[in-house]
């Protein structure tokens, strides 16, 4: 690709980003503090907490801790695909465009830092919680999956996942004055690398799709769907993971069935958070919304209907 285009002038724009916004994690992020557990990791617009207003003032924030915990586990976990799938796709530049190989270089750089700032953090908030919580998906298992489906569909779950983390930092972390400082500098920074993602995915994808015959992107459709459903199995069962060690471990008591609106207030949030917010983000229609059918975002829609209708909105 000629670098001069639209396409090759975004990947130099996304480099000087890039390089501008580069950060350590003990310089920048940590600089040598801890988490303050009297306050809050997420905020209410993303946890969901507000639904469950029976919980007591401290087991509210527990409970919006353990979801914390589980969100930056979450990103360290699908990390791991992107940051592959970033160096896999990069061949196609390899010979070609320098400054498209330099910007998923970068990218995939940036999401190994991205894995062990969220190591870290887990080894940090792990510290200061009871024991017993659990994170239940495995990295490489995941991304074995993940990985074993078109680069299409790869493509537009990493641009999802890449706008939500956007849209979340923008419209819930940043605007809460009452989060732990640590806490939402982690997704401060996070978020400013992210930046740079999301538009390498819409490239990315976009360049992928036009590769492809109609039966291929109709098979990418059906990928698609599938790893939204893996997607939703792993949510069910981190919710009732999560759900299960607050119950064990919070003040409580909570009558049997509040226990059951707290299991499945937790899964209501977290398919909100990882599949919901990120369908219902404009940017994310209007890119799916230029590469698909109307028969094929009927059958995507069909299939999200259960997970839509059991999820807080
Ligand atoms: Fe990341
Ligand atoms: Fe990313």
């Amino acid at each position: 690709m000629n670098p001069t285009t639209a396409a090759g002038d975004r990947y130099a724009r996304v480099i000087e980003a890039s390089k501008r916004i580069r950060w350590d994690i003990d310089r920048d992020v940590i600089r040598g503090r801890n988490f303050d557990f009297t306050r809050k990791f997420l905020p209410d617009g993303i946890s969901k907490i507000d639904r469950l207003g029976f919980l007591g003032a401290d087991d509210r924030r527990l409970l919006g801790q353990i979801q914390g915990r589980t969100y930056a586990n979450m990103f360290g976990l699908v990390e791991r695909f992107i940051g592959a799938k970033m160096l896999d796709i990069s061949r196609d530049h390899w010979l070609g465009d320098q400054t498209a190989v330099e910007a998923l270089v970068r990218f995939t750089d940036e999401e190994l830092k991205h894995q062990e700032l969220f190591r870290r953090i887990e080894r940090m908030v792990a510290e200061g919680m009871p024991a017993g919580y659990r994170f239940l998906p495995q990295p490489n298992e995941v991304a074995g999956l993940v990985l074993g489906k078109s680069t299409w569909a790869v493509l537009a779950l990493t641009c999802h996942i890449e706008l939500f983390v956007l849209s979340h930092y923008r419209s819930s972390i940043d605007p809460d004055g009452e989060l732990s400082e640590l806490y939402k500098d982690v997704f401060l920074y996070h978020w400013k690398e992210e930046s740079q993602h999301a538009i390498l995915d819409e490239l990315e994808w976009r360049r992928e799709d036009a590769k492809l015959m109609p039966e291929q992107r109709d098979q990418a459709v059906t990928d698609l769907i599938e790893l939204v459903a893996a997607v939703d199995g792993m949510l069910q069962a981190q919710a009732a993971a999560d759900a299960g060690y607050f119950l064990g471990v919070c003040r409580g008591p909570y009558s049997p069935e509040q226990s059951q609106r707290v299991r499945e207030g937790v899964l209501h949030a977290y398919r909100w958070q990882y599949i919901v917010s990120g369908v219902e983000e404009p940017r994310f229609q209007g890119i799916l919304g230029s590469l698909i059918s109307k028969a094929q975002g009927r059958r995507i829609g069909e299939a999200l209907a259960p997970i839509m209708a059991g999820a807080y909105h």
